[in-house]
């Protein structure tokens, strides 16, 4: 049994980790996400609305993005890892990895359940409602990258998604499980969820190596032209629920228009989605995909380099 396998049967949280539950905390007034990832809480639009509509906004922010990543983990990452476990990525894949893939199969799975759990707790409690989410739009807009690029290759288009995703290093991982003014509850459940994330990481920063070391030279600048527009995909911010959230707040349209602008500027958000992919960005200079014709400018004009 290698050290990483017996790791998981002991450590991952779907193994080893307890159900994740709200106590009685809401009275103590600790945020339902930390208002520095809420870029336009603090607009003066949005500071008009008081204590209690500001209040919403961040429950219906937790919502969306746990909403986001129950959706992502089953409908993205377990549509790619399903292909390396059940050995249809188009070569033959070695047994232990396919182990691997799907061990975090089931971790993806459980980490969309106790994010729905944990939608519906603080959801019944605060008596805040969810709004509908719809997850299609962002899914079409992230398959179409892969198609416009790789149109052949739709197996390796899935594959290079989830690589890409995999080795992001959001904010909300890094910071929510560190910020003591935030729901114990969403804190764990963070928290354990960055814990897998960690072998992850690892799992598919090692699985794009080996996909890299074997794929031809033109397949290679296919490759490395994509990923730049797959990660600022996964990472720019999906401002549709955030348009539905300050609607359902009070905001007429225009003030809606107005503070999803002035919140969003583009050189902020440019800067966030260098500041998380900078891990994955490193993994594909190393391997060479800086190097191969039309690699390093792909990278530039998405923004990707510092
Ligand atoms: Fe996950
Ligand atoms: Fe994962």
């Amino acid at each position: 049994m290698s050290t990483q396998e017996r790791d998981w049967y002991q450590r991952a949280g779907v193994r080893s980790g307890p159900r994740r539950q709200l106590t009685d905390e809401l009275v103590t007034g600790r945020a339902f996400f930390p208002p520095a990832l809420v870029p336009y809480l603090d607009h003066p639009l949005v500071t008009e609305l008081g204590e209690a509509g500001r209040r919403e906004l961040l429950a219906r922010h937790l919502f969306q993005y746990l909403d986001f990543t129950a959706q992502f983990e089953t409908r993205v990452v377990n549509r790619a890892t399903d292909r390396i476990a059940g050995n249809r990525c188009g070569t033959d894949t070695d047994v232990a990895v396919r182990l691997d893939a799907y061990r975090i199969y089931c971790d993806e799975g459980y980490h969309s359940l106790y994010s729905l759990d944990v939608v519906q707790q603080v959801s019944r409690a605060s008596g805040v409602p969810q709004l509908p989410y719809d997850f299609g739009p962002f899914l079409r807009r992230l398959d179409a990258v892969g198609t416009e690029a790789l149109p052949y290759e739709p197996a390796l288009a899935q594959l290079l998604q989830v690589v890409v995703f995999e080795t992001l290093i959001t904010a909300v991982l890094n910071d929510i499980p560190k910020d003591p003014d935030v729901l114990t509850v969403v804190r764990d459940i963070v928290r354990d969820h960055a814990k897998d994330e960690g072998w992850h990481h690892a799992f598919f920063s090692r699985f794009f190596r080996e996909l890299w070391t074997r794929e031809s030279a033109g397949s290679r600048g296919r490759i490395a032209r994509c990923l730049p527009e797959l990660i600022r995909c996964s990472l720019l911010p999906d401002l549709r629920p955030i348009r539905a959230s300050l609607t359902a707040a009070g905001l007429a349209p225009s003030a809606v228009e107005d503070v999803v602008h002035d919140s969003y500027p583009p050189a902020s958000v440019d800067q966030g989605i260098r500041r998380a992919s900078r891990h994955a960005v490193r993994l594909f200079e190393e391997v060479g995909a800086m190097a191969v014709p039309g690699g390093a400018a792909a990278f530039e004009a998405a923004g990707l380099l510092p």
